[in-house]
């Protein structure tokens, strides 16, 4: 796809945005020095895209403040001249929610990448938002302590990111979303007023919670900061075994009866057999699949005392048998370990690779998982699509890979979009909704009628009305 494609200025009208010229970029320098100041097509271009699909939007300049004070400054000069100001974490997102579709800035966070503080008496992190979401959890690790919030791109993701996208991860299951861990944010708003949403305390029952409204609002509300993130003490021992099955309905099933046992994973993820070969290929990796197995999930477990961890393997075991689990295999070394792992976090890049593809978030209540995964395949046979699903099945959260496959060009364009409505239609019908983790952004909006009132949308838009009368953070996104 070439860039404004999607959606252009004209087709939205530009909205009435200042254009940055020289007299613009003039002021703007004595905000940010110049030398953070980047405009030349060959520096911005990394900042044109994230990981969603190939959709590229030029942002007119890039700037990388280093201070609280300077993205204050910024955003009130923007407000006063109406430009656009699109907030950039890593650029790992999959909804198209931090590319510039009216042009503008992007305003990238890399620069405040600190642990300001781990603290043990409490069990808690201040970090900047930048910081990578690893870097987060080594600095914890360090003292023995677990920020468990683990997205598939924990290595490159920003948390700042993952609070505008209230990311999961793996391990969602046992320990919550991001929602669960962000106890108070620092948030530069669009008039360059600086505010903390909430209090650096477990609980906090004092009028509507701005933290939580901040959470997944995609850099449309203010820009975050800093955040002060709860932290849980370090599990010390883990366990990780993989079944395979011979139906994709098979393996779903089993998964609620995992819980329905009385037993609590840390982590439960469904993968398709095609999704793994795809992996062994593209990672030049190999995993021994079981002949004729279609589907497999990788179940961990974690704790303190070993023999409860295996109590409970043997009750899981009992599961995956009762629903024709073919084998299973119990990771023996930290090495086995770590390859499971990075086979399931590659899945989603190994499928990039291969092939045109649009990916799709969907999350039903987990019990409704077998019927989901069905109805793609149904849908998938009606559209002419294939696709390649995987995700945090314990989460009832999976991610659809739809891939093009024998589709023309000209059902690409238009007919899957029908398709991917009416998966949405299903995931809606099945009690769902259209994002588990990934969020909105740019390329989900045009379906959120799907889920949502217009009454729903009404009070978003006025959300987004009182924090940012000019509509200068992220337009375009959302709704
Ligand atoms: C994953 C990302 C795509 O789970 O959310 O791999
Ligand atoms: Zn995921």
């Amino acid at each position: 796809m070439i860039e404004d494609e999607l959606i252009s200025p004209a087709e939205e009208g530009h909205l009435g945005y200042s254009k940055i010229d020289v007299d613009l970029l003039n002021e703007i320098q004595e905000i940010i020095p110049a030398g953070r100041l980047l405009y030349k097509r060959e520096d911005i271009e990394r900042y044109s895209h994230d990981e969603t699909e190939d959709l590229r939007f030029y942002p007119e300049l890039v700037v990388l403040p280093e201070s609280v004070e300077e993205i204050s400054r910024l955003l009130s000069f923007c407000t006063q001249y109406h430009i656009p100001v699109t907030a950039r974490g890593a650029g790992t997102g999959l909804a198209g929610g931090a590319l510039p579709v009216f042009g503008g800035i992007v305003l990238s966070l890399e620069r405040l990448d600190r642990v300001l503080e781990i603290d043990e008496r409490n069990l808690q992190a201040t970090v900047e938002s930048g910081i990578i979401t690893q870097k987060l959890m080594d600095a914890a690790a360090e003292k023995g302590l677990l920020y468990p919030i683990d997205p598939a791109s924990k290595g490159s993701c920003f948390i700042g990111g993952n609070i505008a996208n209230g990311s999961g991860g793996p391990r969602v299951v046992k320990y919550g979303t991001i929602r669960d861990y962000v106890l108070n944010l620092e948030v530069v708003l669009p008039s360059g007023e600086v505010i903390w949403t909430g209090a650096n305390t477990l609980k906090n029952s004092s009028g509507y919670s701005l933290t939580q409204l901040f959470i997944g609002s995609e850099g449309m509300l203010g820009i975050v900061t800093k955040a002060v993130l709860k932290l849980v003490p370090k599990p010390k021992h883990d366990m990780l075994m993989m079944a395979s099955f011979p139906s994709n309905e098979l393996a779903c099933e089993a998964v609620g009866h995992v819980f329905r046992n009385g037993i609590v994973p840390s982590a439960l993820e469904f993968m398709e057999r095609t999704g793994i070969e795809w992996v062994m290929r593209y990672d030049d990796v190999h995993f021994d699949l079981k002949e004729g197995a279609q589907a497999f999930l990788l179940i961990e477990l974690d704790g303190n005392n070993t023999e409860i961890l295996m109590e409970e393997a043997e009750a899981i075991f009992k599961v995956l048998d009762a629903h024709q689990a073919m084998d299973v295999l119990l990771a023996d070394t930290v090495a086995q370990k770590e390859a499971l792992w990075n086979m399931r976090r590659r899945m989603g890049v190994s499928v990039k690779s291969n092939s045109v593809y649009k990916e799709e978030d969907t999350v039903v209540p987990r019990a409704e998982l077998p019927k989901l995964i069905s109805g793609v395949k149904v849908l998938g046979k009606k559209y002419g699509f294939g696709s390649i699903c995987y995700g945090h099945a314990g989460d009832g959260n999976l991610h659809i890979n739809i891939i093009k496959g024998a589709m023309s060009d000209a059902d690409w364009a238009t007919k899957l979009k029908e398709g991917i409505k009416e998966l949405f239609e299903l995931t809606v019908a099945l009690g769902g909704t259209i994002s588990g983790e990934h969020g909105i952004g740019l390329v989900q909006r045009q379906y959120m009628p799907i889920k949502y009132s217009h009454i729903h949308l009404a009070l978003l838009k006025g959300i987004k009305q009182l924090f940012d009368p000019k509509n200068i953070l992220n337009p375009g996104k959302i709704y």
